[in-house]
């Protein structure tokens, strides 16, 4: 008998010892969109929580089209990467606009949808519509650059290209077995073939692994250099009212937090105390909080906030800002770090958000 091909392999490991019964494995392709999207930077286990949330008020695409960008953002609030979830909305919007309300079928159309690249595209299409097509993040290249001993650098794109072509080589006949497939290599990365301490014992490849015969595991995929990670000091306004309502502002739609709402955010204490001169808040009524950091992709935010008593909202105002009363904060899509702080530190409860 010929040894078992990797997707023959990898379809009798996901049967058995994958990932089943999570609530995003359907056909319907709303459901599955949602979920890689939301699967993109986060893991499932923290998709399991937001997930039902969102397509309890959001069932279907037409829903979430019609939604506005607070909403779908508040309920996107602690999930991080917020960018996902504006393209998500605008993908809604061009689902009903463009397709007629329904989601295209091969992975060509899907890509034109905003946020969908080449391997989420990928991915619905195998989910959804059983189509033959690869998928390739991360964790897949591993698991690649460890069974074929590819000592390639992932970032480069002639050897992406090569990884292309090899994952879509690997692809089973029939397509009624991409779901298992494509579910399998997300699982075979995620909880055996792992950057560190890979489980070889476990894996359905070890027969036809080269790394592991060549006790390469540990090298492969080839590191490449770490992300220079650059501490961005901010200087955080929080202003409260006596009755405890606290002063937000809709942060601009593009870079750190864009269309959250958040207190008055500064980069030099400058320019918060000429803030702070328009409530009628002087520096002596300005009380320091221990600072709190918050670690983005490439920086590392280190955030002290002044918290201060307003009286009054100016007349003439820098930005769009409102009052929001303690009782409706869970209604506004906040920074995870704001949402922390205040109530952990101003509402003094525990957060609610993980
Ligand atoms: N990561 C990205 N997509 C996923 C999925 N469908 N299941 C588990 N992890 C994933």
């Amino acid at each position: 008998m010929t040894d078992p091909s990797f997707a023959t392999r990898l379809i009798r490991w996901q049967k058995q010892h994958g990932r089943h019964h999570l609530p995003w494995q359907v056909r319907n392709p709303y459901n599955v969109w949602l979920s890689e999207i939301m699967l993109q930077q986060t893991q499932v286990a923290t998709v399991l929580d937001y997930y039902p949330r969102f397509t309890a008020r959001f069932p279907g695409v037409a829903d979430l089209a019609a939604a506005g960008q607070d909403e779908v953002l508040g309920l996107w609030a602690g999930l991080g990467y917020y960018s996902r979830a504006r393209n998500l909305h605008k993908a809604a919007r061009q689902v009903m606009e463009t397709f007629g309300g329904t989601f295209p079928q091969e992975r060509e159309g899907l890509e034109k949808l905003c946020g969908v690249g080449r391997s989420t595209a990928a991915a619905i299409a195998a989910f959804a519509f059983h189509k033959r097509e690869a998928i390739l993040d991360g964790n897949v290249k591993r698991v690649l650059c460890r069974v074929f001993a590819l000592d390639g650098d992932i970032t480069d794109k002639k050897f992406e290209k090569q990884l292309w072509a090899l994952a879509e080589s690997l692809l089973p006949e029939n397509g009624s077995d991409m779901p298992a497939y494509t579910q399998g290599l997300m699982d075979l990365g995620a909880t055996v073939c792992k950057r560190s301490k890979p489980l070889c014992g476990a894996c359905p490849m070890s027969g036809i692994c080269q790394a592991r015969a060549q006790n390469r595991t540990a090298e492969l995929p080839r590191k490449k250099a770490a992300p220079t990670v650059r501490t961005l000091p901010l200087f955080w306004l929080v202003l409260s009212r006596p009755d405890g309502a606290v002063w937000l502002e809709k942060r601009p739609p593009e870079g750190i937090w864009g269309g959250l709402y958040c207190v008055p955010c500064f980069d030099s204490l400058g320019s918060l105390n000429e803030a702070a001169e328009r409530f009628g808040v002087f520096s002596d009524g300005l009380e320091e909080q221990p600072s709190l950091t918050h670690r983005l992709t490439h920086r590392l935010l280190l955030i002290t906030p002044f918290a201060a008593t307003a009286n009054h909202t100016p007349a003439e105002r820098l930005s769009d800002g409102l009052w929001v009363e303690k009782q409706n904060l869970a209604s506004y899509g906040l920074p995870k770090p704001l949402h922390d702080f205040l109530y952990g530190r101003v509402l003094g409860k525990k957060p609610v958000q993980s």
